[in-house]
């Protein structure tokens, strides 16, 4: 299946409209409590008609005309009609690391979700100014942990715990988890560092709080080799019970999830060795534990974009994420037999509300000197959240980290 063919723009025209959702909201579950409601405009009449052709060509313009001033940042899972307009794709690491490195951008355009953007507003300067082209692109996990559930979470686990507790957040999170983070000692982690990071939390505390991703948890465990009977899930719906559980964790997990990697299933992998003897199975870490263990390997977009190039001609690869970046592989690779676990098509259907005519309309309207749809983190959010953020990317670039990524090439 073509990947422009998912939604349509009329249908993501209706889906965002300005109550639906809010900083970090996908939709898909309640928006968080805490978030002032960020507003996408309707999209002006004329880009609802403009062709494929017309977009790119005036994206193209945009571009040409803004030169070194502009970069346009795009995370795997955009869709092609994104991704061909990119500076630079990479992972959620990747990303940051750009956003930071990359001064002499005036404009830093986001091709992503809305977490990413912040994070690239917190570490890119001042000066800088970074935009989502569609504000309703946000990340349904990232809302499964709100600041006040958080906050009372934090409260009853010192209280039972004692205080010698990290907290870890997955970089698909709010920037205000990321500053809570970084107010109390903790760090972010991306899905190709978790593994360093978490190491890096045991080197200053006995127990992690870790959210929102409670599979990336688990499998990390595993990835440092701390015991299953070590993790405990909190549940906020669940306070009572998660307290129980408390005295014997190392690790307490949040009960969050990707729905789009909790599709994935054993059967799935187990039905792709039957049809495909020898074939490897590469998944993403959000996925389930089981899934993950089942695997043949698990990382990150960009770990999984390189396992690809360096499987080499002839081989088979069964691919366990979205399904825009696995069909992207599978064109660019033609001579490998690549495909996705999941036979029923699983797009983020967050990211792919990036569309090109939201693409070309910001971009148009920064040649006609006006910003529109910009993220800027309040200053104090951003001033702990960037605490938060550097040392993970001062943890990443440590040695060991780099070595423990790759370990997973098995
Ligand atoms: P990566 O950091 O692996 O790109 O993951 C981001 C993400 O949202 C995966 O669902
Ligand atoms: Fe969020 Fe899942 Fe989409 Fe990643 S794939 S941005 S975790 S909803």
């Amino acid at each position: 299946m073509a990947s422009g063919s998912f939604v349509s723009l009329d249908e993501l025209q209706r889906t965002s409209r300005p109550s639906t959702y809010g900083p970090g909201a996908s939709g898909d579950v309640r928006p968080p409590r805490s978030a002032a409601m960020a507003r996408q405009q309707p999209l002006p009449e004329e880009y609802r008609h403009l062709s494929p052709e017309e977009l790119d060509r005036r994206i193209g313009e945009a571009r040409a005309a803004l030169g070194q001033r502009l970069v346009v940042l795009g995370h795997h899972y955009q869709r092609d009609e994104i991704v061909k307009h990119a500076d630079f794709l990479g992972d959620s690491l990747k990303l940051s690391q750009l956003a930071a490195g990359r001064r002499e951008a005036q404009y830093i355009v986001f091709c992503g979700v809305h977490f990413m953007a912040e994070s690239a507003d917190i570490l890119s300067s001042e000066d800088q100014i970074v935009m989502l082209p569609n504000l309703t692109a946000g990340c349904s996990m990232a809302d499964m942990a709100s600041l006040p559930d958080v906050l009372a979470a934090w409260d009853q686990i010192t209280a039972r715990c004692g205080v010698d507790v990290i907290p870890v957040t997955y970089m698909n999170s709010a920037a205000a988890l990321k500053a809570f983070c970084g107010e109390h000692g903790g760090i972010v982690c991306t899905s190709s560092n978790a593994a360093g990071i978490l190491g890096w939390a045991y080197e200053h505390g006995r127990r992690v709080l870790f959210f929102p991703d409670e599979h990336l948890g688990r499998n990390t465990a595993d990835r440092i080799g701390l015991d299953q009977a070590e993790v405990t899930v909190w549940d906020p719906r669940r306070l009572a019970e998660s307290r129980e559980a408390l005295d014997a964790a190392r690790l307490i997990v949040w009960k969050g999830f990707c729905s789009v990697h909790e599709r994935f299933t054993v059967a799935q992998i187990a039905g792709a060795r039957a049809d495909y003897p020898g074939a490897v199975v590469i998944v993403h870490p959000e996925c389930r534990r089981e899934v993950v263990q089942a695997a043949d390997a698990s990382g990150s977009t960009e770990f999984i974009v390189e396992a690809v190039e360096a499987a080499g001609p002839g081989s088979v690869l069964a691919i366990g994420t979205e399904i825009n970046l696995v069909n992207r592989l599978a064109a660019a690779y033609p001579d490998r037999t690549i495909f996705c676990l999941d036979p029923i098509v699983c797009p983020c259907s967050t990211m792919y509300r990036i569309h090109p005519a939201y693409l070309a309309w910001v971009l148009d309207n920064l040649m006609d000197g006006r910003v529109v749809n910009r993220i800027a983190v309040d200053s104090r959010t951003a001033g702990f959240a960037r605490i938060a953020l550097q040392r993970m990317l001062d943890v990443s670039a440590a040695p060991g980290t780099a070595r423990e990524r790759m370990a997973a090439v098995a």
